[in-house]
């Protein structure tokens, strides 16, 4: 059975990543990360341990990870994600206050002792920033080749961003992080808007959650309603995207996507743009790109480029 670790800004669909690998034999949860974005990182780590408990799954330690970025002195967290998860990162419902308190080892050295423990047994899920799994790397450098599998969240490669029209809100918070794991001996795949964008839930499944007559069923119908109305809210009346629980998902089966091989790279000059079709320019700064001039580089992860969404959805 594989360790797994999810790194996790515990909004919506965080939280559903994490009742995935709770429910999932295939592999041992063995901890959560907190990190910042929908919420900020405190708030995560209390989400995290909320849900744990409703899930019956109060063995699972939580370990705080960083506050903001390296290259900020402190993060805010945004009004839109406030729309889309609710304030409180959970649909604005109210989840059982669990008695149990974040480890007192910090995330970033966790990761580094199972990194050296497990090694290729160790898959590790960042939904949120890279700053965690960045600041692992920084302090102990063989982390990035020790572990087993990184399968991230975040980019868009074939499709719009979600902040700008080239970037994805997970790489934009903190996209030097991303940078540098990319151009690490990470094994990663991306699982970015590409193939999340087009794995949608709906009321229908929610509502089927909500009769099982269990509290967590109960409790993850009214958070999910919150963001597919959202969602809905915001143009998208076909349900809400499967962004987290997707990487959850792949890392445990690939056979739901498939990928290419790419050198992928982030843009990390601040100054670049490119034009649109309009005339306007939109910021280029935090793109997922793998382009013409980086046919010949050496590959440096998976990209997920189409899903089997209805196969994932009848698992999930
Ligand atoms: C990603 O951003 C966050 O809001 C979601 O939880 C997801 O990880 C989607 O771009
Ligand atoms: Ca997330």
């Amino acid at each position: 059975q594989k360790k797994m670790i999810l790194d996790l800004d515990t909004g919506v669909d965080d939280a559903l990543a994490l009742a995935y690998a709770v429910a999932d034999p295939a592999v041992d949860l063995i901890g959560i990360i907190s990190s910042y974005g929908n919420v900020l990182v405190e708030k995560s780590a209390e989400n995290s341990l909320n849900l744990l408990d409703l899930l019956g799954a109060s063995d699972v330690p939580v370990f705080i990870g960083h506050s903001h970025s390296s290259d900020t002195d402190h993060f805010d967290v945004m009004p839109i994600s406030q729309m889309i998860h609710g304030v409180n990162g959970v649909g604005e419902v109210e989840v059982p206050a669990s008695s149990r308190k974040p480890e007192a080892q910090s995330g970033v050295d966790f990761l580094i002792e199972a990194a050296h423990k497990y090694n290729d047994d160790l898959i590790l899920i960042p939904t949120g920033p890279m700053t965690n799994l960045d600041a692992a790397i920084a302090k102990d450098p063989e982390v990035a080749d020790l572990i087993g599998n990184i399968t991230f969240m975040g980019g868009a490669l074939t499709v719009p961003g979600n902040v700008t029209p080239f970037t994805e809100a997970n790489i934009n918070q903190d996209v030097l992080a991303a940078d540098r794991v990319f151009k690490s001996n990470a094994k990663s795949t991306m699982v970015g808007l590409d193939v999340t964008m087009r794995t949608l839930l709906t009321t229908k499944e929610t509502q089927q959650w909500r009769e099982l007559g269990t509290e967590a069923g109960r409790l993850y119908a009214d958070i999910v309603d919150y963001y597919i109305d959202a969602y809905a809210k915001l143009g998208n009346p076909g349900g809400c995207a499967l962004h987290d629980p997707l990487a959850v998902g792949v890392a445990i089966n690939p056979d739901f996507v498939k990928t290419i091989d790419l050198n992928m790279t982030v843009t990390h000059d601040t100054e670049a743009s490119t034009q649109n079709e309009d005339g306007s320019t939109s910021q280029d700064f935090g793109r997922t790109i793998g382009d013409m001039a980086r046919l010949t580089a050496p590959t440096n992860m998976k990209a997920a480029v189409a899903v089997d969404a209805a196969g994932y959805l009848a698992y999930f």
